[in-house]
């Protein structure tokens, strides 16, 4: 690597580096605006109240059917809960098009009914008479006004369908199911996070968040409701409350955000909105890395200076390739060789090209895992948990798949708030726990 070369790279990776200092005030910023969204409507972080109240106990007997949208996929379940922790799920994926994605929401409606209906189908469920119930895992942003109603605040992770913001979401998919004679009602609207936390407290009754780091971001948590300024309801019970987190600190006080970052959130769907979301979350992060890598080729640092189609087209690198270039130890990093030439069609990389573009891959990577650990500080610290024994219940890819996400995340939270507070905080993996989820708090709802 010549020395203008190491110059040129490590400016750009000193832009994502986060130092342990802004992290605390990271940290310290969001708890401000956690309180400010429990005190009233209308602040940056929505922390809603899901309606759901009080824990489960995991002796909860039943069978429900769930409906989980909002990431690539569509899922549809029937679960059927046993007791004792215990349950069985049959479960069938359909994939949601791009012309759905950003189509009219009626269109998007039907498709759901016309998926459950098919499900019904196959698996001899609809012969019954009886209405079926279910729990609808609808995770985006939505302004609960009771277990099963709420109005689309507005949309994420590059879903943009017409007719549906400021709209009741239950209603437009309950109003699809009457059209096409589908015996079903909607129990409960449900959010990931929501969805995550009580699969996991069927099993393990202490969990105290629950978290998704997939394509998109954001956490719930319990909450004591007499600490709920904007609240109306009871006062005296514990609910869960769906945060929102990821539009944290639209304002852009505390967020590092550099150049690359605002090259990804112009051309974004929505623009300036979910900028925490946007440094954490598996649908950004390989863009971000992209606009970097873009930066050094046009400097004539990378690549002889030369790009390619593909790698000039907007979204072309994926967090995935990320994950593969981390793990990828061989003497020539062959595994990111063949990502840039073959996958990405650029004609020739040297040792350092992949060298350099390891590093960019990781200053991203790690720069994600710091800033999502401030959210998990912040509600420790508002919920006076510090020091005290918490499972972090965490669902998605980028927590899955992305290498040394938890540890990088962990390191991060004990320069916040000490190695002792960090050595009580349990990241515990909480695969696709958001169908059982939602057929937990469907029988709730229809209990009630
Ligand atoms: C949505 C949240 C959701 C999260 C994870 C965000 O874009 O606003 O409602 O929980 O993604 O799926």
């Amino acid at each position: 690597m010549t020395e203008a070369q190491t110059v040129a790279v490590n400016k750009v990776v000193d832009a994502f580096t986060v130092s342990d200092d802004r992290l605390s005030k990271i940290v310290q910023q969001f708890v401000i605006e956690m309180e400010k969204g429990l005190d009233h409507q209308g602040a940056t972080i929505a922390m809603i109240p899901s309606f759901v109240a009080g824990r489960c106990t995991g002796d909860e007997k039943g069978s429900f059917m769930a409906l989980d949208l909002g990431g690539t996929n569509l899922r549809v379940c029937h679960v059927t809960l046993l007791g004792a922790g215990e349950h069985t799920i049959r479960q069938q994926k359909y994939i949601v098009s791009e012309e759905l994605k950003t189509g009219p929401m009626r269109h998007l409606c039907d498709f759901i009914a016309d998926c459950v209906d098919s499900f019904l189908t196959e698996n001899g469920t609809s012969e019954s008479h009886e209405v079926i119930q279910l729990g609808y895992t609808f995770s985006f942003p939505v302004l609960q006004t009771s277990i099963n109603r709420g109005v689309l605040k507005q949309w994420t992770k590059g879903f943009n369908c017409s007719g549906a913001v400021g709209k009741d979401v239950t209603i437009l998919l309950q109003d699809s199911f009457r059209r096409k004679n589908i015996n079903v009602n909607i129990a409960a609207i449900v959010n990931d996070t929501v969805g995550t936390l009580m699969a996991y407290a069927y099993k393990h009754p202490e969990t105290t968040m629950g978290v998704i780091m997939g394509t998109g971001f954001n956490a719930s948590y319990y909450e004591d409701m007499s600490k709920v300024k904007k609240w109306t309801g009871n006062k005296d019970e514990e609910m869960v409350i769906n945060m929102e987190c990821g539009a944290f600190d639209c304002e852009r006080r505390v967020l590092p955000m550099n150049v690359y970052d605002n090259k990804m959130d112009r051309e974004s769907i929505n623009v300036h909105q979910q900028l925490y979301e946007k440094m954490v979350a598996g649908m950004y992060l390989g863009e971000i890395t992209r606009n970097a890598m873009l930066d050094l080729i046009d400097q004539q640092f990378l690549f002889n200076g030369e790009s390619s189609n593909d790698l000039n087209k907007n979204w072309s690198f994926e967090t995935a390739y990320m994950s593969t270039i981390e793990v990828d130890e061989s003497d020539d990093l062959s595994d990111t060789g063949h990502i840039l030439e073959s996958v990405l069609s650029i004609p020739s990389t040297t040792l350092v090209d992949r060298q350099i573009v390891k590093r960019l891959c990781n200053a991203v990577g790690v720069r994600a895992a710091r800033l999502a650990s401030c959210h998990i500080a912040g509600v420790l610290t508002h919920t006076g948990k510090v020091g005290h024994d918490c499972i972090v219940a965490i669902d998605g890819s980028l927590f899955e798949f992305y290498p040394n996400f938890g540890n990088n995340m962990g390191d991060a939270l004990a320069a916040v708030l000490g190695e002792q507070a960090r050595s009580k905080v349990k990241f515990d993996l909480a695969r696709d726990g958001s169908g059982l989820g939602a057929a937990i708090i469907a029988m709730i709802a229809a209990k009630k």
